[in-house]
């Protein structure tokens, strides 16, 4: 627990209250500052791959911009499928894939597809709060399964159980995690296979950050196992993998009924995702693949350079095991987390996002993105620590 700490000023703690919302204010305050870094967002910086920008170039050059079927390409679902076949085990067919626009339209449409009004989703906590939206607007509830730092934000098992009700109806699982940066295991996921087919729940999996993962650790999809994937929705897109966010193409992987559901929503909202970045999806997927390692050779540069300078700052934090983020304890500050980035933002000029962005009780914790150049994360801690230094009672 935080202390109320009196050297804080009046207007940090002002915006201290405005819970999961305070992510946009700050992003906001942001915009309007001179010279920011923005540890914020996790939109890749790096470039999509030149491979994938001369495919999509070349296609539009061929005149090949016609609306493609709402669900996607034929050539991008089936490739969607190859791949999800190839690596991630699931036995799924074109007919079983569709293309989103971005992993965000996925989750969208994937809870609005299967959530009724009354519905209980359980989610983890804490949680990626797009969720939150998705959730309300379909008259569902979320109910909160707790993960805990000392067991790396793993989800487990009897702790799903524990959450389920009458009107549980489905689980909500992102791993690697946003923004805790754990995964859950292989053996975890086993455990909590048998209990969501046990109690009937739907599994919505995001596995978007499934190709930044951290060795020794490894990726591993729930919708691969034995009676799994009559009841998973897979989500995952080129955003992080292949740094392709502001292509806005994701896909989502699901029985052929729940597709049809899912489509029958986008044709009359956004339609098929632009011809052009569908084209830059299947280059993704068809072309080499050695920008995934390379950028994830990048990132684990990145992430020690971060973590030496979090010790620095002591703040402690568990190993992050994937994704894009460090989620760190900031309780030996004093500081409420939301406090804590609004002055971080006003007086170091580092846009981080606090804890209770992503649920209600993580005011002692911060997510802090990798997604700045080496040098600019050096500079941005040596801008957090006198800052620190000033507020540390
Ligand atoms: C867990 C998770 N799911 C989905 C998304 C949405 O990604 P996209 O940019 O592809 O819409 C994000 C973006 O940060 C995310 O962190």
């Amino acid at each position: 627990m935080t202390l109320a700490n009196p050297k804080i000023p009046e207007s940090a703690r002002a915006v201290a209250a405005d819970g999961t919302q305070l992510r946009y204010a700050l992003m906001e305050m942001a915009r309007d500052m001179p010279a920011v870094i923005t540890l914020g967002r996790g939109d890749p910086d790096l470039p999509t791959p030149p491979h994938i920008i001369d495919a999509a170039n070349r296609a539009m050059r061929a005149g090949l911009t016609a609306p493609t079927p709402v669900p996607g390409m034929p050539a991008l679902r089936a490739a969607i499928a190859e791949r999800l076949r190839a690596e991630n085990g699931l036995p799924v067919a074109a007919d079983n894939v569709m293309v989103t626009t971005g992993g965000q339209e996925g989750l969208f449409l994937a809870v609005q597809a299967i959530i009724n009004p009354g519905d209980e989703v359980l989610v983890p906590d804490p949680r990626y709060s797009s969720y939150d939206d998705a959730i309300k607007r379909a008259g569902g509830k979320m109910v909160m399964v707790p993960t805990a730092r000392d067991d790396a934000f793993n989800l487990d098992a009897a702790a799903v159980e524990a959450a389920i009700s009458p009107a549980s109806k489905a689980l909500l699982i992102v791993t690697p995690s946003n923004p805790t940066a754990g995964i859950v295991t292989e053996e975890r996921l086993r455990a909590i296979a048998d209990v969501c087919i046990r109690h009937n729940l739907i599994v919505i999996v995001d596995e978007i950050y499934s190709k930044i993962v951290f060795p020794p650790w490894r990726h591993f999809s729930i919708g691969a196992l034995p009676s799994m994937a009559e009841r998973t929705i897979t989500l995952d897109a080129f955003s992080k993998a292949y740094a392709m966010t502001g292509w806005r193409c994701g896909y989502a992987a699901a029985p052929a009924d729940v597709i049809g559901a899912m489509a029958r929503i986008k044709a009359v909202t956004t339609g098929a995702v632009a011809t052009v970045s569908q084209w830059a999806g299947l280059a993704a997927l068809e072309g080499p693949q050695d920008c995934i390692s390379e950028y994830l050779d990048i990132y684990i540069e990145r992430r020690a350079v971060l973590l030496a300078g979090l010790k620095r700052m002591g703040f402690a934090y568990g190993e992050p095991r994937g994704g894009l983020f460090v989620w760190a304890d900031s309780s030996s500050t004093g500081i409420h987390a939301a406090e804590l980035s609004y002055l971080l933002l006003k007086e170091a000029g580092v846009l981080i996002f606090p804890g209770t962005a992503f649920g209600e009780k993580w005011r002692d914790y911060v997510r802090i993105t990798m997604l700045e150049p080496i040098e600019t994360l050096r500079a941005a801690i040596e801008r957090m620590l006198p800052v620190l230094e000033r507020y540390r009672l």
